[in-house]
């Protein structure tokens, strides 16, 4: 029978199994094991170990391996059943009695995983034999190997509708147990059941330990539906299962990865081609069960899917299934293949690497959710960023575990603040100043963000400008908050300058809140100490410098005007320059974002309006 499982936890850790083994064996304690002579096999120097810790016994002679039943069972040539019982007597614990019922449902279940059983081992004779010749061809059509067909039971079920009927039914199984395990199907209409799977490949689902529970089954042309599933049954549950896993549990334990694809036929593509831990839900989107079947082959499993829509939505709900469960050190990873393909096609195309490439450029699950919160919002506004806010902190907050919770919420506020500056030179995640025109049609000729991809060439004052705009900031810190956006999107000409600034923008999420001493002490610790020297004691600016907050915030406004509209005007040069040779619409574009962007600043004077204040 049966023993719920939380009574074999407590008998195991209940009985001593020093105590059990040493019974029959001698045994020499040794720091944190017991020696002794094995009793499975002969020899004269003891190469048998307990480890009561891990409550686990060794043989490096002859590999025997088992726990305190285990060895009550082999040493006693005993059932199961029985060696629970007898350990059980020893450490004084009642064995719980299964009632009638429970004994009756237990039967029920042996006799359907004979009729599995029976069923796939006759699919996978039919493989062999004439009727599954079509069969065979085209397994071996799709790279499948003759060891990989044997190794997943691979198999074929005949096109008629008593193929199997007829094979199968006896007295042992009869018709009733046959359509309660899914494999024949009685008429709406009534009348004699007949054979679920007829002319089809069929993939057996197994259960954790390797029992069949279920088959998949594909037609071979292009009949509907492509793959024919069992229907539930006691045996099988659609949602708490994952095709592969018997095969996979070792090796993703042994790897500590784990890898859940979409389809049958992946899976085994997968195996193939050496990516023994992977598993697919079964044609549904992952469920709880699943995920949490996923952590018990590792702690970070990779989720793969498509690079289509679909595959988008699917991420998404993978995401926000996943979310609310995670646990300290349980995570999950997103990989995203290159459209078309699916895992099978990729490796089939472009090999095993490609496949290796994809999982190695797989995101952990913080950046996938706060992408899919935030991707192509406009947060221009206080509002619109509280919004994004309000979201991001449901999400976090939605986190059953308070560590993981805070954790996120601490990453989401993170990258809040971080948003402010460009993600990557080219897609930029905050919108331009209100009026700007889009990315998109700032993007030069040559793909990139003027400002931040392209440095302008140093000019007469350009370099003095970016030297004060640092140099304010330095000293007053809080300016940083407002001058942000435009410092991330703008590249500096000196290469010094432009590396302090992005070094400034390193700190965002803290610069406002310090003062100038202690952003000083940062960037100084950032290697920065050569260049803020010269900077903060350089004669132009210690002339110029104003003392008020509210006097720096206007002087650095006026600078930053006056810096980018020679910025713009060189822009404008090379965008004209651009059109002029190849009139093309994105360098038309180009042009009138730049002319629009410089026309927004044509009407500020060439001289900064605050006296001694560097200028050209
Ligand atoms: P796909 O349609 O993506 O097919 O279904 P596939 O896995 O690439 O199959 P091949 O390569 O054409 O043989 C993905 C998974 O969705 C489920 C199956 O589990 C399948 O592997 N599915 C699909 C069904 O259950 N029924 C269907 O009709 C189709
Ligand atoms: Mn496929």
């Amino acid at each position: 029978m049966a023993f719920p499982p939380r009574f074999l936890e407590d008998l195991r850790s209940r009985v001593s199994l020093a105590a059990v083994v040493g019974r029959r064996v001698k045994l020499v304690r040794k720091g944190r094991e017991h020696h002794g002579l094995c009793p499975f096999h002969n020899e004269k120097t003891p190469s048998f170990t307990v480890n009561e810790d891990k409550g686990f016994y060794h043989c490096f002679g002859c590999g025997a391996h088992g726990d305190a039943i285990g060895f009550a069972m082999r040493a006693g040539h005993l059932s199961f059943t029985e060696a629970v019982e007898t350990l059980a007597a020893e450490a004084g614990l009642d064995v719980p009695v299964a009632s009638p019922e429970e004994r009756r449902q237990e039967a029920r279940r042996a006799s359907l995983h004979d009729a599995m059983e029976a069923a796939c081992a006759f699919f996978e004779r039919e493989l062999r034999g004439a009727a599954g010749r079509e069969g065979l061809a085209y397994f071996r059509r799709r790279g499948v190997s003759d060891e990989t067909i044997a190794r997943f039971r691979l198999g074929w079920a005949p096109d008629g509708r008593e193929a199997l009927k007829s094979a199968l039914m006896s007295e042992t199984l009869p018709e009733t147990l046959l359509v309660e395990a899914g494999l024949l199907k009685k008429p709406d209409g009534g009348g004699p059941a007949f054979d679920m799977f007829r002319g089809r490949v069929t993939f057996p689902i197994t259960d954790r330990r390797g029992r069949v529970i279920a088959f998949g089954a594909r037609t071979l042309g292009d009949g509907q539906p492509k793959y024919l599933n069992s229907p539930d049954t006691p045996l099988f549950h659609k949602g708490a299962t994952l095709y592969g896993l018997a095969h996979a549990r070792d090796r993703a334990r042994e790897r500590g990865v784990a890898l859940a694809v979409e389809g049958y036929m992946d899976v085994i593509a997968l195996h193939q081609a050496g990516f023994g831990y992977a598993v697919a839900p079964l044609g549904t989107a992952l469920t709880v069960e699943q995920i949490e079947e996923l952590w018990r082959l590792a702690d970070e499993p990779v989720l793969c899917f498509d690079g289509d829509a679909a595959g988008q939505r699917a991420m998404a709900r993978a995401a926000e299934r996943g979310l609310p469960i995670l646990k300290p050190g349980k995570s999950l990873r997103f990989a995203v293949l290159p459209h078309p393909e699916d895992p099978d096609s990729l490796i089939k195309s472009r090999g095993a690497q490609a496949m290796q490439a994809v999982l190695d450029a797989a995101r952990p699950l913080v950046d996938v959710v706060w992408e899919l919160a935030s991707a192509g919002r406009a947060l221009d506004t206080p509002e619109r960023r509280a919004l994004l806010e309000k979201e991001l902190k449901d999400r976090a907050f939605g986190i059953a575990d308070d560590t993981v919770k805070w954790q996120y919420w601490t990453a989401f506020r993170e990258k809040l603040r971080a948003g402010l500056r460009p993600a990557r030179a080219g897609s930029p995640r905050w919108p331009m100043r209100k009026g700007a025109a889009p990315a998109s049609a700032l993007r030069g000729p040559d793909g990139k963000l003027p400002g931040v991809a392209k440095p302008v060439p140093p000019m007469g004052g350009a370099v003095r400008q970016e030297r004060f705009l640092l140099a304010l900031l330095i000293e007053h810190p809080t300016l940083i908050e407002t001058a942000a956006e435009r410092l991330g999107e703008t590249g500096f000409s000196d290469s010094e300058l432009d590396n302090l600034r992005r070094g400034i923008l390193k700190h965002l999420d803290m610069a406002h809140a310090l003062d100038s001493d202690a952003l000083c002490a940062h960037l100084r610790s950032d290697g920065f100490s050569r260049v803020l020297d010269s900077l903060l004691d350089a004669n132009e600016y210690k002339i110029a410098r104003p003392d008020a907050v509210s006097d720096a915030k206007v002087l650095w406004e006026h600078i930053f005007t006056l810096y980018t509209r020679k910025e713009l005007q060189a822009d404008a040069g090379s965008a004209a320059e651009a059109f002029a040779r190849d009139p093309s619409e994105a360098n038309s574009d180009y042009l009138a974002a730049v002319l629009i962007s410089r026309a927004r600043g044509v009407d500020i004077d060439d001289e900064p309006g605050v006296p001694g204040a560097p200028g050209s």
